[in-house]
Parts: structure tokens; sequence; C-alpha cells
């Protein structure tokens, strides 16, 4: 974990947020798999994380916004624990290391929520993402389980949302740390597009860096030739020469910081005329970005930059027509680009998003906009030094969306049907980086994955 003033100075920003009442923080609990001593790999929740850093199961913790004091809730562990997990430190030792000095058991925590209640103070609370917690919230505010999620603070969402969203040095340090294991899954991954691999071989392969790395997978890993399904998660075919592989993947850190990278390659090691030069447009639209990308643009404004060079490119190569900024405002590129350019990443792949992406992606200036394809925008809002975001851009072939738009006429005057249906099987092509803004502008995070054609042929081919 940080050092304790880290985790200190994060609780005092919060406080200092004009809220009311207390704010309860729920840890999250192991989760069984198949049976209960059975749990998938323990995950903590990022708020938890980041305002108290311990990382185990079974714990809570509260801030009196109005007292300023902060207690954590978790239970000592008895003879019968340790016979099977080995001697535990104490729970205050563990407040102690995060600046914490009231420690409680765990059941504490109902007399210090029933108490706030009675008193008719504010109990603030997150939205719960989870069975364990959603129950939990039940028995400690009296709201019915099917209701707590949409009674959870806005007030404590938002300034939350604030504080996490502009990254410490030491935050950016810890996505290094997740940005260099990343690179290490997409190389291997690159190395290994050789045909007769099996795709699940490369996935278990990558998934297995991260784990050597100590952290987990930052998302279940989309490893396809059939890179037109967006989240492709079967990984059951053998590669063939003549192929494309997409690969998106990441990493997380020791501290559960993400990273999220995406390469799309030549099985065998030899893009062909046609993949070459779909993969240069995607690969200038990534580039355009990060060249747009710094403080007080609108990622918005960015991601509709992205789609005119998307849509400007698939004119040149015939498969679009007419103007090119109509065609955008039609939203004639979303066959192609059906997805949003980026989101925001830190302790969460896709940050925050648990707190609700409207919260962490827009505001009052800049609001979803409501068309197929921009609609995936997870972040349209203005660019601040310190947020990290992903840029990635993609182009694809969606049989099934090409020929609901040929059918339906959908945007028949930009786009060329007779040219596309000669891509059919062509499958898709994304390129993400994880970027910086910083004060002027933007930096690629860790050292970029390799991205030019001549590089990942050389890759591929040892
Ligand atoms: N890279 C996976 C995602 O953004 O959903």
């Amino acid at each position: 974990m940080f050092e304790k003033s880290i985790y200190i100075n994060r609780r005092k920003k919060i406080k200092n947020k004009g809220l009311k009442g207390i704010g309860l923080f729920l840890g999250n609990v192991d989760s069984p798999m198949n049976y209960r001593d059975n749990t998938f790999h323990f995950r903590q929740d990022s708020s938890f994380l980041y305002f108290f850093g311990l990382d185990f199961p079974g714990l809570a913790a509260i801030i009196d916004f109005e007292t300023g004091e902060d207690f954590i809730f978790g239970n000592d562990v008895d003879i019968s624990d340790i016979i099977w997990m080995g001697p535990q430190i104490p729970i205050s030792e563990n407040g102690a290391k995060v600046g914490v000095e009231y420690t409680y058991p765990y059941a504490k925590l109902f007399d210090f929520v029933t108490d706030a209640l009675k008193k008719e103070r504010k109990v603030h609370f997150l939205p719960p993402y989870r069975g364990e917690n959603q129950i939990l919230l039940e028995k400690l505010t009296g709201i019915s389980v099917h209701k707590v999620h949409e009674n959870a603070s806005l007030l404590l969402i938002k300034a939350v949302i604030d504080i996490r969203s502009v990254k410490a040095e030491e935050e950016i340090a810890e996505i290094e740390k997740a940005c260099a294991t990343g690179y290490e899954m997409h190389v291997t991954a690159m190395r290994m597009a050789q045909p007769g691999v099996w795709e699940q071989k490369i996935a278990g392969t990558i998934e297995g860096i991260a784990l050597a790395g100590g952290g987990m997978p930052s998302f279940t890993i989309i490893l396809s030739q059939n890179g037109e399904t967006l989240h492709n998660h079967d990984h059951s075919k053998i590669l063939k020469t003549g192929n494309l592989l997409l690969t998106d993947a990441g990493a997380e850190s020791l501290l559960h910081y993400a990273s999220d990278f995406t390469r799309t390659v030549p099985v065998g090691g030899k893009f062909t005329t046609k993949q070459r030069e779909i993969y240069e447009i995607v690969l200038a639209a990534n580039n355009h970005a990060t060249a747009l990308i710094k403080p007080g643009i609108t990622y918005l404004s960015v991601h509709l930059a992205v789609a005119e060079v998307i849509a400007s490119g698939l004119k040149s190569l015939g498969l679009m027509k007419g103007d090119v900024k109509e065609a955008v405002r039609n939203g004639a590129h979303a066959m192609f680009f059906p997805h949003g350019l980026g989101h925001m990443m830190g302790l969460d792949v896709h940050d925050m998003e648990d707190l609700g992406q409207i919260y962490v992606g827009y505001d009052d200036e800049t609001q979803p906009v409501n068309q197929f394809g921009t609609a995936y925008l997870r972040l349209g809002k203005k660019l601040q030094p310190g947020f990290v975001i992903t840029n990635e851009p993609g182009i694809y072939f969606i049989p099934a969306l090409i020929d609901k738009w040929k059918t339906e006429k959908i945007n028949a005057e930009f786009i060329n049907f007779s040219k596309v249906d000669e891509y059919r099987n062509f499958g898709g092509i994304r390129l993400e980086d994880d970027i910086l803004v910083t004060g002027t502008g933007s930096k690629i995070i860790g050292e970029r994955v390799p991205v030019n054609p001549g590089e990942i042929e050389e890759i591929i081919n040892g």
C-alpha cells in the first residue's frame, strides 16, 4: 500500500467537500465460485482501497464528515482462522497503517449506522454493485435491497469522482507498472500469433503474465480472430494465416491500478494490402487523438475528430462517400466504428463505472449524445491535467450490422454497400493506448506497445 499520509490526505479531501452526516464505505467480501469455501480471486472495492488502502475481505469504514473522525470495522482472527490462514495482523495495526485510530469489531458497524439514523443524520453510501453489499445495506439502513442502488448518495458519488478523477504522481507510477506488464502481455501475444496456435493458449499465457506480475488481468481478456465482435471472450479457434488477431488486455499493478491496451496483428506476420490499408487508417485515428488530447478539450470533440479521420480514410478506399463532416454528423461512420473512443482508467479499468458513467464522463456542460455509436462514448467531458484515459479507435466489419443498415438503407448516401461487401469477412482492427493528460497536452503512459505495421511484422517473424 502507499504510505499512510496518502490515505489521510485523500480522506481530508473528501471531508472538505462540505458533506453532512456520515459516509459509509463497504469493502468487498470473498465471493463463492462454486461452493462457499472455493472463492473467486478476491478484489477489494476500489473506493475502499482509495480511501482506506486495506486489501482484504470483511472490512467497512465510516467517515464522520462533521467531526472529521474515521472508523474501520473488521474482525481479528481467532485460533481456528489462524490454523487455516496463519497469524494475521490485528485490525488496530492495520488501521494504524492507513492513519485510522479508531478500529472496531465488524458488528459495531450496525451500532454506528443505527445511532446515526436515530439522530436523523444523513448516511451517505455509494451504489453497491455486489449482491452481498446490497443485502448488507438493506440490513444497515432498512432500505429495501431493490432500492439501495437508487438511494445511493449523489453528493458522495460526485465528491468521490471529483477526487479520484485526477491522478496523483504515485498513482501514475502504479499505472506505469501496470502498463509495463501490459506491454509484456501484448508483445508475447504478438510472438505467439503463428498459424496452428490455439487462441486460448495465447489468452492463458498472457493472463499468466499478469498474474506473475503480482496483479490480475484488469478485465477479462478479449482475444480473437473475430475482432469485429467488440468484446469477444471466445478463444476457441486455431490461428490461421491471413487472419487478423485482435488482443485487448491489460493488467493490474500490485495496488490494483489498471492498464488496458489493444493491438491487432496478422497471423503469421504479414499484413495483406487490404489489412494494411485499414490498419493505417486506425493508426492515423489513434495518433490524431493523442495529438489532440490536452486540458480543456472535450473528449467528445476528440471522438468526433477521430470519426472524421476514419470516415475520410474509408472514403479514400471507396467504402464511404459524400461529405465527410456531414457523414459524421449523421453517424454514418458508426457502422464501422460503433463504440466510443475511450474511457477513464485508474483503480478500475473503466474507472469508477460503478458510481455511474453519466457522472464520471459527463457534466452540465457536456451531455451524452444519443446517436448510435457516439452514445457508447463513456467519457465526453472536458479533460483535465491528471486524467488517465484510453485512446482506442477501431474499424470493424460486422456482417449483421452491415446487413441491417443495407436493408434499411441507413446512411445509404454515405456508405458504398457494394464495396463493403468485399470486406464482409475482414474482421476488425482496434488500436488502444493509455494516455495521461498533462498540463499542456498528452503523454502515452509507459513504453508504447509496438504499433507500426513493420515493427509488428518483425516481432511476429522473430
Ligand atoms: N478494453 C476493454 C474495454 O474498454 O471495455
